[in-house]
């Protein structure tokens, strides 16, 4: 997701502010700019794609005085990424930096739009450094003209400004997005959003509570409160391991992107469901035109992922879907009909064998689409239409939050499909809307879950194996929690259909056997009910995952009473991630990096 970084000071500002955004490129990003007033003047510099390309623009670009700058790097939300919706955006003589979503922009950029203020960029960013030249008729100073500005936006920000007319400062303010100040030996001020880009350069940082603004100059860090008090900044000490600090005080990337799972949910969302319909803007009207099928095809966790799809696809667009393991449908010479759209899943858009069946299917001729969260990446160059899930950056080898946010895709592009081909009624839609609105909520980790799991898992850490039961869509979510609890644990895991039980597996009931049932209340719940009680009365120990108490259980995880399954669904996909996290930190392997594995499999 985007990143930050400032500088005002002496040494050489080019540099600090490509190193610092070079620090924060493992959070993902499109595009990057830097801005830099010095002697007065302002040289600014956007590219498109990886910081080389930036550094490529700027090698000519000399910062050997005192100056002040600005840095970004975009993961694009409002607009496409281009170099004009790049940030640092230009006013007339002021440019901006931004991280979030300021909520009101249509409204202010209209007003703006009518006072005859032009607009070069598609994003939100854009209004505050126009609304800041506004305020600065409008006021006495640069600093009350910003402070005029914050009062007038709306959501979630952290913002860095600078202006010509007061060429010795840095304006900032933070408001639900993070940013942090530092300052070295000579007095020099640092910014930035995260703090990697400091470490090496600030032993103290000061970070900024919401409501927070002001402005930096060579001698001064000024900070008021969102209740317009001027407060002294409080420094701490800055962490000296950039690893560690990259973690955000978590003690794995897992556990880090778990938690992450509602803000990458949201940003999933943004743009792309209003009030009343699901908008996929990258998306042309008639692409679906003709297409009477849907075939999915991924491997791993974005092929569990493609599985709950199938489910809302047929449930709610009622259009024929089948799901298909990659690496078995490459050499299986399927056949392939031109109405149907071929879907390929991938959080890094460079498994071999998944865009090997793209390329397959594309050869045959059939509509592709890619549902990826790597721009760029070969699948998203290859699919006729892709759709960014917006995960930001996964580091840790077994994926939590790309699963997450490809669901959300899926769930939103059957809805989309139910508008277009008129199988869900506008009340109906609007019923889901609401639903999938209250995932971020749904996703937040609970820290008395948390402490829970944490102290379940010390009896789970040998037996002869787990099984992960569930029904309809919760029987992929069984199939990704036995595929998470593997790949870190190490244990024998495996995810069944609940109902499938008893042709078979429940045989290996004992008290060794762990079964780890998903029971849902607004889906099936007597049904699977049922299932868990027969392994039950064979003596296997049974967690059971629910909002409604289950006596026959040995474990139980409550989880919230929601109004519909899907919600269920999201919170059960955190408590399975996170018992197998706490299962693995019990065994003391390595969360992040597990044995035999790699991020991103890009041989057959
Ligand atoms: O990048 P992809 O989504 O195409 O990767 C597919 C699988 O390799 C991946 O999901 C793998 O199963 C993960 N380690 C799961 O945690």
């Amino acid at each position: 997701m985007c990143g930050i970084v400032g500088y005002l000071g002496d040494k050489n500002t080019k540099k600090i502010l490509l190193d610092g955004l070079k620090e924060l490129e493992y959070r993902g990003y499109d595009s990057a700019g830097i801005a830099v007033l010095q002697d007065g003047d302002f040289q600014s510099y956007k590219a498109v794609g990886k910081l080389l390309n930036l550094e490529e623009k700027t090698k000519d670009f000399i910062t050997e005085k005192f100056a002040v700058g600005i840095g970004h790097t975009r993961w694009a939300t409002h607009g496409k990424p281009t170099e004009l919706n790049a940030h640092p955006h230009l006013g007339e003589s002021s440019y901006v930096v931004h991280n979030g979503i300021i909520e009101n922009y249509a409204e202010l950029k209209k007003e703006l739009q009518d006072d005859g203020v032009t607009f070069l960029s598609q994003t939100d960013t854009e209004v505050i450094v126009h609304q800041f030249e506004k305020n600065l008729q409008l006021t006495s100073s640069a600093f009350e003209a910003f402070e005029k500005t914050i009062s007038e936006l709306e959501g979630a920000y952290a913002i860095l400004l600078v202006t010509k007319g007061e060429s010795e400062t840095i304006f900032f303010a933070k408001h639900g997005s993070p940013m942090l100040v530092g300052i070295d030996t000579q007095n020099d001020k640092y910014f930035a959003s995260s703090d990697t880009p400091l470490i090496g350069h600030c032993s103290d940082v000061n970070y900024f509570d919401d409501g927070d603004y002001g402005y930096v100059t060579k001698e001064h860090i000024v900070v008021f409160d969102k209740e317009k008090q001027q407060k002294e900044p409080q420094f701490t000490k800055l962490a000296t391991n950039k690893l560690s600090a990259q973690k955000d005080g978590y003690r794995f990337f897992m556990e880090k992107e778990i938690y992450e799972q509602s803000d990458v949910i949201a940003d999933t969302l943004l743009g792309r469901v209003n009030d009343t319909e699901i908008l996929f803007d990258e998306l042309e009207d008639e692409f679906f035109n003709g297409i009477e099928e849907i075939k999915l095809c991924a491997c791993g966790t974005s092929y569990h992922a493609a599985l709950s799809a199938s489910y809302l696809f047929e449930r709610h667009s009622k259009i024929k879907t089948s799901v298909e393991i990659a690496s078995e449908f490459r050499y299986r010479e399927p056949i392939m009909h031109q109405d149907t759209l071929f879907v390929v899943i991938s959080q890094s858009g460079e498994t071999a064998d998944t865009l090997e069946t793209l390329k397959m299917a594309k050869n045959a001729g059939l509509k592709t689409l890619v549902i990826c969260n790597v721009d760029n990446s070969s699948m998203v160059r290859l699919a006729d239409a892709s759709i960014l899930t917006r995960a930001g950056v996964e580091k840790g080898v077994a994926s939590t939050k790309a699963f997450a946010t490809q669901v959300s895709i899926f769930w939103m592009l059957s809805l989309y499909l139910a508008q277009l081909r008129e199988t869900l009624s506008r009340e109906m839609i609007q019923e889901q809307i609401t639903l999938l609105r209250a995932v971020p909520a749904a996703v937040k980790v609970d820290d008395t879950t948390h402490e829970r799991i944490k102290r379940l898992s010390k009896r789970y850490l040998h037996g002869h194996g787990f099984f992960f039961i569930g029904r309809d869509i919760f029987f992929p979510l069984a199939l990704e929690g036995a595929l998470k609890l593997k790949e870190i644990s190490y244990l024998h895991a495996e995810g069944y259909p609940s109902g499938e039980m008893k042709h078979g597996p429940i045989a290996l009931a004992d008290p060794e056997l762990f079964t780890i049932a998903l029971l849902p209340q607004n889906l099936l719940y007597e049904k699977t009910k049922s299932n868990v009680e027969e392994l039950s009365a064979r003596d296997s120990t049974i967690c059971a995952i629910s909002p409604i108490t289950f006596d026959k259980a040995d474990d139980f995880i409550q989880t919230k009473h929601h109004t519909s399954y899907m919600l269920e669904f999201f919170e059960m996909m955190v408590v399975v991630q996170l018992l197998s996290l706490e299962i693995s930190v019990r065994l003391g392997n390595d969360v992040d990096m597990p044995r035999n594995l790699a991020k991103s499999v890009t041989v057959e």
